[in-house]
């Protein structure tokens, strides 16, 4: 029986997938052809899908984009052994696109049958987990700090120094709360993991939770993401009937179990702070810091938040050394990062590397350049709280210190390309009005301040004078300081950065 592998997938649904599961499994009924079909998550290259692939005696084949206009075509041409046809593409690990790729966070990711826990155990799934049961509290915790990994969430935080604190705390009760409310613009890597290797996020939370002493973890889901939350249910599901999750997990006396939340669809919800007041059922707004939720946290108990990524990559990490892992990435960036094309882009998708490659280098060598063929203009890296970069920047490394060195950030790694027909003007336009529409009203700089930032741009574009327009960008800058200075959270206190980082390298677009 040959397998066929179809990607159950938002991107690749939304591109047709779906529709091909029936397609193929008719036309090989007709044909009285023998096929397994299986489904896996995406690869991550967006720019394929539908890819999809088959077991052939020399190996998996891809073909894509394939639509249900090609699957006569496909079967006619014997795709099922590895027949040529106009969208065939070979081994998919051959191609330049993974194969110049380092992956270890998303290593099973599009390969497994996402949720099958033999899948994932074939390829390493689950070891991690047995070496963290075989170690204690501390042995874990130094393995994290040893490894480097910094929250992939956006704050770049240590993760042991996060799970040291909460394990230090005398409670009796803790939690481990994955944040995959991923509102960041152009950012997917939270979503494909889950939905391609879900068993490697449940194995993190599980290693955390032996960590910290935490029983119980919730993932607070982003609500546009139901397929998700399918996966992420039939994996747990899949968990608890092999033991990895639930009562006496593999006969060690631990338990852990996990409970998916759907979140409140606003942008605000990712926040930590305000996470945690969604996940109690209390609308979600932004709460004072100290106590740092490490402390207090969920319910007033001591509570690890961390973001999927940071937790998808803490089972490799036990699984092969905090020393392999740190030997990956430059200076303090260490390990790998899943970064996220899009935009006018000709090859969107998902890229890991380790930290070092330049913007260029992703962009060119991956990416391909734009997608309409015009010239690069700007590029916006971290979501929306993120600088925009021109052109002359993109030699910057992708890494922490370098990119905030050069203005920016990193943030959850999402990479937005605009090719020469973006108006700047408008780009910090929208961020000031992304800002008054997603905050959370709880304090004065973030909330009013967007609002005036808005109408303050309105008056630099459509300014009379150079003396008019000087006037105005100076009330912008004392404004951007305020909201700087003086917000409660990152989302008033980040604003100002993709405004004035497109007044500085944009200038031209704000006396059109
Ligand atoms: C406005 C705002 C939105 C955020 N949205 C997200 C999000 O969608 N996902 C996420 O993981 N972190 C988000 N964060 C960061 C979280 O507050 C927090 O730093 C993170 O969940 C910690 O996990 P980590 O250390 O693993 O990165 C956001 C922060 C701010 C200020
Ligand atoms: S900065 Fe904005 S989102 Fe953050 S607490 Fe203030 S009003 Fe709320």
């Amino acid at each position: 029986m040959v397998k066929v592998y179809i990607p159950r997938e938002t991107t690749a649904n939304s591109l047709g997938a779906e529709l091909l599961v029936n397609a193929i499994a008719n036309e090989a009924q007709y044909r009285n052809q023998d096929i397994e079909i299986v489904r896996n998550g995406s690869r991550g290259a967006c720019w394929l899908e539908p890819l999809i692939e088959v077991e052939t005696a020399s190996g998996r084949i891809g073909y894509g984009p394939v639509t249900t206009e090609d699957i006569v075509d496909l079967f006619d041409a014997d795709f099922i052994n590895g027949g040529e046809h106009a969208k065939l593409l070979g081994d998919v690990e051959a191609l330049p696109w993974f194969k110049n790729q380092e992956r270890l966070t998303f290593a099973r990711c599009g390969i497994i049958a996402a949720t099958s826990v033999a899948e994932y155990e074939s390829l390493g799934g689950f070891v991690g987990l047995k070496n963290a049961l075989a170690t204690d509290s501390d042995g874990i915790i130094q393995e994290m700090t040893d490894s480097g990994l910094r929250g992939r969430g956006g704050a770049a935080f240590p993760t042991g120094i996060k799970w040291r604190t909460v394990a230090d705390c005398d409670a009796d009760q803790k939690y481990i709360v994955c944040n995959a409310d991923e509102g960041d613009s152009g950012t997917f890597s939270d979503r494909l993991i889950m939905e391609g290797d879900p068993l490697s996020l449940l194995e993190g939370m599980t290693i955390a939770g032996l960590a910290v002493g935490a029983d119980k973890g919730f993932i607070y889901l982003r609500s546009e993401y139901p397929l998700t939350q399918a996966i992420l249910n039939d994996a747990i599901a899949n968990a608890l009937d092999a033991n990895f999750l639930g009562d006496n997990i593999q006969d060690s006396g631990k338990s852990f179990t996990i409970e998916v939340f759907m979140g409140a669809g606003a942008y605000i919800c990712g926040e930590e702070t305000s996470l945690l007041e969604s996940l109690e059922g209390k609308r979600g707004q932004i709460r004072f810091k100290p106590p740092l939720p490490a402390i207090e946290g969920l319910f007033g108990k001591p509570t690890v938040v961390n973001n999927v990524i940071s937790l998808a990559s803490v089972p490799v990490i036990l699984e092969k050394g905090s020393k392999h892992y740190a030997g990956y990435g430059q200076g303090r960036s260490l390990g790998t990062m899943p970064f996220q094309i899009g935009g006018n882009i000709k090859q969107g998708g998902l890229v890991e590397k380790a930290f070092g490659l330049t913007l260029r280098q992703l962009i060119e060598d991956f990416g391909s350049g734009t997608a309409t063929g015009n010239p690069l203009r700007a590029v916006q890296v971290g979501g929306p709280l993120g600088a925009y970069f021109p052109e002359s920047l993109l030699d910057t490394a992708l890494d922490y210190e370098e990119f905030a060195k050069a203005g920016g950030m990193l943030g959850h790694g999402g990479v937005v390309i605009f090719d020469d027909s973006v108006n700047m003007a408008k780009q910090a336009r929208f961020s000031m009005e992304f800002c008054a529409v997603e905050s959370c009203g709880k304090c004065t700089p973030c909330r009013i301040g967007s609002v005036r930032g808005v109408e303050v741009i309105d008056r630099i574009v459509s300014a009379e004078n150079s003396e008019a327009r000087e006037a105005e960008h100076i009330v912008l800058k004392d404004l951007c300081d305020t909201m700087e200075s003086a917000s409660l959270c990152a989302m008033g206190g980040l604003t100002p950065i993709p405004v004035m980082s497109a007044v500085k390298h944009f200038a031209a677009d704000f006396e059109q």
